[in-house]
């Protein structure tokens, strides 16, 4: 980064260029800056500010790349409206916001909603556009582009029917409409993230763009479907409302995350969505966690804000909210959302602006929750019980093992939602959540014919290590008959683990009863195709 001149008011100045920026005296009274400054986007090879990609210029300035275009406070709570003028012979030349000049050479683009830097986007280059109009519940009329290099042509279709689903689905539960004139989608093939959410102008990996019938698979649409909503949803949850400073990145992809995957689950379905988000939360949170790396959702410090776009800020940050949800029941998740939206509404906001909204929708008392946000670690919930005279008791003990710098932790809050089977296979307690609070605590169910067959955890309702011993029997029932999707595939799972290991170390038969169960899920035409597929699967070596 270059100064080539600098000015303030008109007048000419000098400012000191350090390695941390640029200072010069200022007025004691607002000010106009101006400055010129020249970079090299080709020599950018940290993709981080304004670079090149197959000829083609564009961003990404997330989290500190705007420094790297400009002299700038650069940091997320300085919300700015922006204005762009654009002058190159490329013939796309994209911004945020709405397009309001075009000529030959230029092209100008007007921002109108306040913004940090780090949202700002361009893009200049040989692009096409699949194109759609779209009309949102307010009644605006909206342009989607989603532009690709002339060689992808047709790829796009895919991507630009999922935004147009993501942004009725955020009107629908979210109440949350689009607010400018046009939304642009660029496919980038050297990108360093999956995606960014710049305002009206998001930038993709084109990986998740790209799809063509003939070499995408499944999990290829999915990923497509549930980024572009992701990006998307971003619009409220991070543009209009954004994080005070990178201490809160949990607030808006937290959020962002949970709400990319309600969505997955409403388009496809929700137990293999839930099962699937799970999978990923425990091949990937839990061992960061597990390991030196292990920080809480809300780390203390950082030197490099790059390395916390983590599986714990994201994935564990949409189990929070998860948890808070159904501590609050959809209702309460709703009213306080609304008045997240009201009351934060081009704001640069905290953690606790966040549960403050809860607390002030719904009058609950979320001092014991917030420490999940600062308690780094997987707390273990043991659970053992006890069956006597119609009465059933369930022992819970919850502990956090140490990590790096968290010697010794407190009980978290733990929603733990279980229901109760008896041994004929029905259901006599429907899905109930107790609260965990203390170290130990005590479930009474009475009034029981017998005992009954426990199922904890269900929809894995807290980022928890659930450690109860029970037989491959019971797992072999639950896997038949347990009406929680969740736990019916995780009693499967561990059934089909033990199982697979003892027919490698002891070249035993696998056992009647798993298959039989196995067999009971397949044939259950009430099932949902999709989860009897992932039910029947086998877990991986990488697992076993
Ligand atoms: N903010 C971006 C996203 O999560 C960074 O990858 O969508
Ligand atoms: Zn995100």
């Amino acid at each position: 980064l270059t100064l080539i001149s600098a000015a303030i008011d008109g007048h000419p100045v000098t400012p000191e260029i350090t390695p941390a920026g640029l200072s010069c005296e200022v007025p004691d009274a607002p000010f106009l800056w101006d400055c010129e400054v020249e970079i090299a986007p080709k020599e950018n090879t940290a993709l981080e500010g304004l670079y090149m990609s197959n000829g083609m210029y564009c961003t990404q300035c997330e989290a500190e790349g705007f420094r790297k275009i400009t002299f700038y406070p650069d940091r997320p709570d300085v919300m700015a409206p922006f204005r762009v003028r654009i002058e190159s012979d490329l013939p796309v030349l994209l911004s945020n916001g709405n397009p309001v000049a075009r000529g030959t050479g230029f092209a100008e683009w007007d921002d109108p909603w306040p913004k940090p830097s780090y949202l700002f986007a361009l893009v200049a280059g040989e692009l096409v556009a699949t194109s759609e109009r779209y009309t949102t519940s307010e009644g605006r009329e909206v342009d989607l582009n989603i532009w690709v290099r002339p060689a992808d042509q047709g790829k796009a279709d895919y991507a630009l029917d999922s935004l147009i689903r993501s942004m009725r689905w955020d009107e629908e539960v979210y109440g949350r409409a689009y607010d400018l004139d046009v939304f642009n989608i660029v496919a980038v093939d050297d990108f360093n993230m999956g995606a960014m959410e710049n305002k009206g102008l998001n930038i993709f990996n084109s990986r998740y763009v790209l799809a063509s019938p003939e070499t995408a698979t499944d999990r290829d649409y999915e990923n497509i479907e549930r980024i572009i909503a992701h990006e998307y949803f971003h619009n409220w949850t991070g543009d209009r409302i954004t994080c005070r400073d990178w201490f809160q990145l949990s607030l808006k992809e937290g959020l962002t995350v949970f709400r990319d995957s309600q969505f997955s689950a409403d388009m496809r379905s929700a137990a293999v969505k839930r099962i699937e988000d799970v999978m990923t939360l425990r091949a990937r949170q839990f061992r960061e966690d597990n390991g030196p790396l292990a920080h809480p959702v809300r780390p203390e410090s950082y030197t490099e804000i790059n390395n916390f776009y983590t599986a714990t800020v994201y994935e564990k940050g949409a189990e929070l909210i998860g948890m808070l949800r159904r501590l609050v029941g959809p209702e309460g998740y709703r009213t306080a959302l609304d008045l997240y939206f009201s009351r934060h509404d081009g704001q640069a906001c905290t953690i606790e602006d966040w549960l403050q909204v809860f607390e002030d929708a719904t009058g609950r008392d979320l001092t014991g929750f917030k420490r999940w946000y600062s308690q780094a670690g997987t707390p273990r919930v043991k659970v053992t019980e006890d069956f006597k005279d119609g009465t059933y008791t369930l022992h819970l003990e919850q502990e956090t093992p140490a990590t790096p710098g968290q010697d010794e932790k407190a009980p978290q809050v733990i929603p733990l939602a279980l229901g109760l089977l008896s041994p004929n296979g029905d259901e006599v307690l429907p899905t109930t959540v107790i609260e965990l609070t203390e170290a130990r605590q005590e479930a009474v169910f009475e009034g029981l014919g017998a005992k009954p067959v426990p199922s904890l955890l269900r929809g894995f309702s807290a980022p928890v290590i659930l450690e109860r011993d029970s037989s491959s029997e019971e797992r072999a029932f639950l896997l038949a008959h347990d009406t929680d999707p969740f736990n019916k595939w995780e009693a499967g799972r561990s059934l089909a683990r033990e199982i697979l290991i003892e027919m490698v170390t002891e070249g035993a038969a696998p056992a009647p009863a798993w298959l039989e169960a196995l067999a009971s899920v397949a044939r259950d035409e009430a099932l949902d195709p999709a989860f009897r597929a992932l039910a029947l699967r086998l877990p991986g070596e990488d697992e076993l």
